[in-house]
């Protein structure tokens, strides 16, 4: 894996930039903005589609290279003035070296006429990583989904029906990687019925490729220094090449559901409020049912959690998840109130002994230094505070959070109605609508239900075989001292120290496998204590902590909830005797692929298992959740997508031949 680098610019002297790798300008020396509208917004005859969308629809804009975001900023005001309020817009844009933030602040300056929308994306241009990056932009009725690396390793991984295309990736002669029958190929893959495409160049061997891959191009006028362009639409998949990898059945997408668009979240912790917050956004009525009596009253309610990317160097499935989620949830805080709901102090890791030492050199190969870099034992200190025995692995976008702030700032939305002392006992199905019973009394009722409530969701019939287990875990509150106050950063070895919030630092957080009771136990506050005495002994001074009786510490307990892939569980759930029964020949023949549709329990989603990361993976989760449920563009990769499906555990035990027993 490389990392990935800022693009290289220079500024002309009227302030335009210049890439630098492929000697070509972002837009035209004339006027970029006219000619933006001209060839990508007139040629996908935007304005006529944005103005017949209706109420609840959307148009999916796909484009390569991201550039400057002038596009999309574009297409983003046309919609603004011609879609009815509640239609929405979603770009998917693919960028191999985005522009740093100073550099596209720069750019955008050029456009005073863009200046709102513009501003609106440089609030969130924010850890802009490798990989899917998702923005939510305009209180959601905007989603940016930007894809971080070359455009031949991203858009194959990209699981979404594009219904135009802007291509816009350097000059044909300048970029060739840009304009292969390769990435034309994707192009079709990812079309809608009737999808439309442009781009600016004419030149006759694009035109073919682009024509071979199942697009009807046609030359048109151009504007400007062009003289002519490109535009077309998509016919269909040409019927001389090989069909496109189909998606497995039992991680196909369910049908899309008809009608009211009425969800029941039960739990209202992190996950539940983010699928929440996403659902509403996209004009869903949600009732969040809550057995307590506030949100965020189990693991979601630590006075501070920190907001750390536990990567691996291999680019697994969960090392991408981390890295899309820890971004997309770092966005997020832009919004809530910092030094009180969250702070951006940054994450030290350290280097407590020569393993980890191995590994943090090896992340730091793997990523690029505004992620992650090393500090040694002096810039550690300073950095920190507070005196160190070594360094370690900055994150100097990390932080802590409260996450009952972001719960609580996620269940504000007007069409989330929360449902407090609503203890679901059971589900049923009724006439097409899932009753979320206690006894005889319908809590509420709707024709979807996301199961969002960590381990206890095996308490359902339907869930109750999904492998998810409790882990307690307990945090020592320590009341902050003036010679406290100093530490400047979250400091992380086997367990972590935060910065105070409110006059209180958190420290956390003890791993137990057996306790099923929540009371805190002295036991749990002296091995926390033990934790910050390898963290920094000098912290343990600052902070009295050798002088604080154990016994009188304060702390509180909660459950983290995991599965046996430390994957976080997310999307549709089929009926599992059932599925044992439509994929039973996998038990003999792994490598069969049977082509019946999966029995899907029509209605029902789950948003669970994420262990001890849930501040960096439920938001995005939830998005995760409601492009299945919405059928948008998935905002992770597909082979990330089905590591997190609730199907990979009944699969993986018939392919065992272990049916019903995963
Ligand atoms: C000690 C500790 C320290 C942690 N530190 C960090 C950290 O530093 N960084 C980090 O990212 N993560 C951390 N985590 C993990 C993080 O807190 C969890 O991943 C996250 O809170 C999980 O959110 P959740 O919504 O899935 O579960 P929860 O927060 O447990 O929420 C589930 C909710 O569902 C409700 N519920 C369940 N069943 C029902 C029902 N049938 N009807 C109605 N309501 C129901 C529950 O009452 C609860 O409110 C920590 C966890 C613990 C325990
Ligand atoms: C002409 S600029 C795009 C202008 C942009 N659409 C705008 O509105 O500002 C082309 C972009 O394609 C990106 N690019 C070039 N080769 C790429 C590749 N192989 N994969 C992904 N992006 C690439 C460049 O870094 C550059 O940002």
């Amino acid at each position: 894996m490389n990392p990935v680098s800022h693009a290289q610019l220079d500024w002309d002297d009227q302030g335009r930039p210049h890439s630098r790798v492929f000697d070509d300008v972002y837009f035209s020396d004339k006027s970029g903005l006219e000619e933006t509208r001209y060839v990508f917004l007139e040629q996908n005859r935007l304005q006529e589609r944005f103005a017949a969308l209706p109420v609840g629809g959307r148009l999916v804009i796909g484009e390569t290279g991201f550039g400057t975001g002038l596009n999309f900023l574009c297409a983003w005001q046309l919609f603004e003035e011609h879609a009815v309020a509640g239609a929405r817009l979603h770009f998917v844009s693919v960028e191999k070296y985005p522009l740093s933030h100073a550099d596209l602040q720069r750019a955008l300056a050029l456009w005073s006429e863009l200046a709102p929308f513009a501003e609106q994306l440089l609030a969130q241009y924010i850890a802009i990583h490798q990989g899917f990056q998702r923005l939510i932009l305009d209180n959601g009725r905007v989603t940016l989904t930007l894809l971080i690396g070359d455009a031949l390793e991203q858009l194959p991984q990209l699981d979404a029906q594009i219904d135009a295309w802007f291509l816009d990736g350097f000059a044909p002669a300048k970029n060739p990687d840009m304009w292969t029958a390769e990435l034309f190929a994707e192009l079709a893959r990812l079309a809608a019925p009737g999808s439309t495409i442009s781009t600016f160049t004419s030149t006759g061997w694009v035109r073919r490729l682009i024509n071979a891959a199942g697009f009807k191009m046609k030359r048109t006028p151009g504007i400007g220094h062009k003289w002519e362009i490109l535009r077309g639409e998509f016919l269909g998949w040409p019927a001389e090449a090989p069909a496109p990898t189909a998606v497995k059945p039992w991680f196909a997408r369910p049908a899309p559901l008809a009608g009211e668009r009425r969800a029941l979240v039960i739990g209202g912790g992190l996950a539940g409020c983010a699928t929440a917050a996403s659902l509403a956004a996209r004009g869903w009525q949600v009732s969040l049912l809550e057995r307590h009596a506030a949100l965020a009253q189990e693991a979601s309610g630590n006075p501070q959690g920190v907001l750390y990317l536990k990567l691996s160097a291999h680019g697994t499935a969960l090392s991408q998840l981390i890295l899309s989620g820890f971004g997309h949830t770092r966005r997020l805080l832009e919004h809530l109130q910092r030094g009180v709901d969250w702070d951006g102090c940054g994450v030290l890791q350290l280097a407590f002994n020569a393993k980890e030492a191995e590994r943090q050199a090896q992340l730091a190969s793997a990523f690029a230094p505004d992620l992650l870099h090393l500090l040694d034992k002096e810039q550690a200190q300073t950095r920190a505070g507070i005196t160190l025995e070594q360094g370690g692995l900055f994150f100097p976008e990390g932080g802590w959070v409260h996450p009952p702030a972001l719960c609580q700032w996620q269940a504000k939305h007007p069409l989330i109605e929360v449902l407090h002392h609503h203890d679901a006992l059971e589900l049923k199905q009724v006439d097409g609508q899932w009753q979320a019973l206690h006894g005889d009394t319908v809590l509420a009722c709707a024709s979807v239900v996301v199961l969002a409530g960590a381990a206890e969701i095996k308490r359902f019939s339907f869930s109750a075989d999904l492998p998810l287990k409790r882990i307690r875990g307990q945090i020592t509150r320590l009341p902050q001292t003036a010679q406290s106050q100093v530490l400047a950063t979250v400091v992380c070895a086997e367990g972590y120290v935060a910065p105070p919030r409110l006059g209180e630092h958190t420290l956390g957080a003890s791993f137990d496998f057996k306790n099923d009771d929540l009371t805190p136990t002295v036991a749990e506050h002296v091995g926390n204590l033990e934790m910050l005495r390898e963290i920094s002994v000098d912290l343990l001074q600052r902070l009295g902590a050798d002088n604080l009786a154990p016994e009188q510490l304060e702390g509180r307990a909660a459950f983290r909830c995991t599965s046996p892939d430390y994957l976080p569980i997310v999307g549709p759930l089929a009926a599992r005797e059932a599925f044992d029964h439509t994929y039973a020949a996998l038990s003999k023949d792994a490598r069969h692929a049977p082509d019946a549709p999966c029995p899907w329990l029509n209605g029902v989603y789950i948003n669970s298992g994420h262990g001890s990361r849930g501040l960096v993976t439920a938001p995005l989760c939830s998005e995760l959740l409601a492009a299945w449920l919405a059928d948008e563009p998935l905002p992770l990769p597909r082979s990330v997508s089905e590591a997190c499906h609730p199907n990979r555990f009944a699969l993986r035990a018939l392919i065992r031949g272990n049916a019903s027993k995963s």
